[in-house]
């Protein structure tokens, strides 16, 4: 049996192991290996039969495959090299990133892990944190085959609802995801663009989080419930759902991308800089869906709502 591992237990990595763990205890199999920079995050997961382990480097030694879900690019390459130097044999390890990264980290983990023989696969997602308890998640993959192969049973069905193969080229899962956020944030402006205009017309913010859930879907209709239930500024000993400095990373990301493909993103720019203005404002403790709170301001309102933080 094969000794799976996990790092990264943030509002997505926590839920997906916790899938994943329950997946394995239901299959009989090795109980999930588990690490993260804050220890205490894996405390659910120990009680649903994960084994915690405070070393990444003993996480990687003791495990086939390892799987992390961390906050950006360069969290990833301090782990992917704290592995390749610790001098443990990585061959025929398979490494499986969920973190939204660009395609370049991509390219040079592969690289990375080619010499000592590993694999790495890029296997982001899209759906947020509720999307991931139910293990409701759509992820993209790419990889060697054979590695994809052996992954993606533990996937599909246990983190994920569906798996979008992208090839043997791993950078191009990594390139899907962020094409894919590249809605994600221009649909959050949108629908507080809209709830902005809904309240200072008078309209209502309630008939139109019934308009969007109902017409435009559950997802636009979920990023509304973000803005009328506070969740886009929430308490500050609180962990945000979508932390406005990763949607920033990643709408930089795409923006770098369609520079050099001459391609034009005039949308995400006015959403990324709201997301900056919010974050100037409000701080590191917010949601990717505060760009609302400066529209608000923009409009003459306050940046806090009558459900979220008041400042
Ligand atoms: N949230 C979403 O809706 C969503 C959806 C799709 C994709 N994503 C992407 O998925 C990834 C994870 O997102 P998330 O929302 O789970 O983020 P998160 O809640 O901020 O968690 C980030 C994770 O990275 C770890 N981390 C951060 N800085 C670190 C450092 N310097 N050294 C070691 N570990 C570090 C955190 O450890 P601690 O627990 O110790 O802080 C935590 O495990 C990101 O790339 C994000 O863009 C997020």
């Amino acid at each position: 049996m094969t000794q799976i591992g996990w790092y990264g237990l943030g509002s997505m990595g926590l839920a997906m192991a916790s899938n994943l763990q329950r997946h394995l205890a239901s299959k009989k199999a090795l109980n999930l290996l588990y690490s993260n920079r804050t220890m205490s995050r894996g405390a659910p997961l120990q009680s649903l039969g994960g084994i915690p382990e405070t070393s990444f480097e003993k996480l990687v030694s003791r495990c086939g495959i390892i799987f992390t879900m961390v906050a950006n690019d360069s969290v990833l390459q301090t782990l992917l090299s704290s592995a390749v130097n610790s001098g443990h044999s990585l061959a025929d390890k398979v490494f499986v990133d969920c973190s939204t990264v660009h395609p370049d980290t991509v390219t040079s983990a592969v690289a990375q892990l080619k010499a000592p023989g590993a694999s790495f696969l890029s296997a982001p997602v899209f759906g947020g944190n509720p999307i991931a308890v139910d293990g409701k998640l759509v992820f993209a993959i790419g990889g060697p085959k054979s590695a994809t192969d052996v992954v993606k049973p533990l996937i599909q069905d246990v983190m994920g609802r569906k798996v979008i193969e992208c090839g043997e080229d791993a950078a191009k899962a990594s390139l899907l995801k962020i094409a894919g956020n590249i809605i994600t944030v221009n649909m959050m402006e949108a629908v507080g663009e809209s709830q902005v205009f809904a309240e200072k017309t008078g309209l209502g913010t309630g008939p139109m989080e019934e308009l969007i859930g109902e017409a435009f879907g559950a997802v636009a209709g979920g990023y509304s419930k973000r803005l009328t239930t506070g969740a886009y500024a929430p308490p500050l000993d609180s962990r945000p759902g979508f932390g406005v400095s990763l949607a920033i990373k990643d709408a930089k990301h795409a923006m770098t991308m369609a520079e050099a493909a001459g391609v034009k993103l005039p949308g995400l720019e006015v959403a990324r800089e709201n997301m900056e203005a919010a974050r100037d404002y409000a701080g590191e403790c917010l949601d990717s869906s505060s760009m609302y709170g400066v529209l608000r301001q923009k409009a003459g309102l306050e940046f806090w709502n009558a459900k979220s933080r008041q400042g």
